[in-house]
């Protein structure tokens, strides 16, 4: 499993020369090729830029060689693109999709990825795709009774609000359905708010999720694992500004976290429990983060979203809880490695033809 295959063609700009590296006994092996897919057509190219920084820097360099591809802002990957045929990529182990938001996170990469038969790293096209979507999420986690917060669906083509008012109280909050970052986002404390949300929200989506706002406290919980995920200590996040939006996560740098979240042992403990259930039900694999509201009035946890390839900056909230919950950055990538490798290894033995 961890032989690297050799780089069969002559064609080896990416993947370079063999990889040798000799490990304490003198004996030598062959480092895995880990392809690092970074930047994307999506609003959280910056992001995912310094994603793949962090990553690169923490991967132990005695054991991978890194194969960077870069995907500008147009979608033009460089040097060359991964090409969706099998054996196209000799070079290749294992990619690791450091991509996040659209074309990246929700399903298409994986796609892609599926079709040239190579192990990823996180969650497959269906889970990605469910876990982008947050009409998707709430469904398929309500069909398991886990707690979602209540929300009425309104489309471009048909912006009615009337359902919205007569359903939710206000304020409510206003998001287009697939999208991250808090971008396209916003508040709404009346009708006229209302309809203006839906209208910012309708250019980045068809489909806008509008719901109650809840008022308590932001939450955050990292799990990790295939069939068997494990869920970390969770952490709080503490926005500077009226809720966690786009100048909050990236540009402001005032939002405070605390790791691990100053809570009752049981709800922590409720929190982890729901957090591995909400990954389950959208069929996550590899890594996730689900992100809770808990609403102060009620003492109710809600689950908020789910995201597939969470932030792996520097400061991002995914490894720090892992840090806390005794992996460390290192050994967290080691683990994400592993765990791409088993599920490829397990597809494989799956027939697709009679
Ligand atoms: N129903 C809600 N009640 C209170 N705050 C909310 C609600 N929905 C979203 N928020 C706030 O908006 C932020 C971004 O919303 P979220 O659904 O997480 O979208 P994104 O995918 O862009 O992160 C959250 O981190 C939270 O601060
Ligand atoms: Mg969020």
């Amino acid at each position: 499993m961890a032989a690297a295959t050799k780089n069969a063609g002559t064609d080896a700009g990416v993947a370079g020369q063999e990889a040798h590296s000799t490990v304490g006994d003198g004996r030598e092996f062959m480092k895995l090729r880990v392809a690092i897919l970074y930047g994307g057509r999506s609003g959280e190219h910056e992001v995912s830029v310094r994603s793949a920084r962090a990553v690169m820097d923490a991967m132990d360099a005695a054991k991978y060689e890194v194969v960077e591809y870069f995907i500008g802002k147009d979608g033009k990957w460089s040097p060359r693109p991964i090409l969706p045929e099998p054996g196209a990529q000799p070079g290749i182990d294992v990619v690791f999709p450091v991509l996040h938001g659209t074309f990246g996170e929700d399903g298409t990469v994986q796609g892609l990825l599926e079709l040239a038969d190579v192990a990823y790293v996180g969650a497959g096209v269906l889970g990605s795709s469910v876990s982008m979507d947050k009409e998707m999420t709430k469904r398929v986690c309500a069909e398991r009774g886990l707690p979602v917060i209540e929300y009425v669906t309104v489309m471009r083509e048909n912006p009615d609000t009337a359902e919205a008012c007569r359903a939710l109280p206000f304020p409510m909050f206003v998001k287009p359905a697939n999208l991250g970052s808090s971008v396209g986002i916003s508040k709404a404390r009346n009708c006229e708010e209302l309809k203006a949300a839906v209208t910012l929200a309708a250019q980045y989506d068809r489909k806008v999720i509008v719901e109650r706002a809840i008022t308590g406290r932001e939450l955050e919980c990292a799990v990790l694992g295939n069939d068997a995920p494990v869920a970390s200590l969770p952490c709080e996040i503490l926005p500077s500004r009226e809720f966690y939006d786009y100048d909050d996560k990236y540009l402001l740098d005032r939002a405070q976290t605390q790791v691990p979240a100053d809570l009752p042992v049981e709800k922590t403990e409720e929190l982890r429990r729901l957090a591995v259930e909400c990954y389950r039900a959208v069929e996550c694999q590899g890594m996730g983060r689900v992100d809770f509201l808990l609403e102060t009035a009620s003492g109710r946890l809600y689950i908020n979203e789910i995201n597939t390839i969470p932030g792996f900056t520097s400061i991002s909230m995914y490894p720090k809880m892992w840090e806390h919950s005794g992996i460390p950055f290192a050994a967290l990538i080691d683990r994400l490695i592993e765990l791409a490798l088993e599920r490829h290894r397990r597809k494989n033995a799956t027939r697709f033809t009679r």
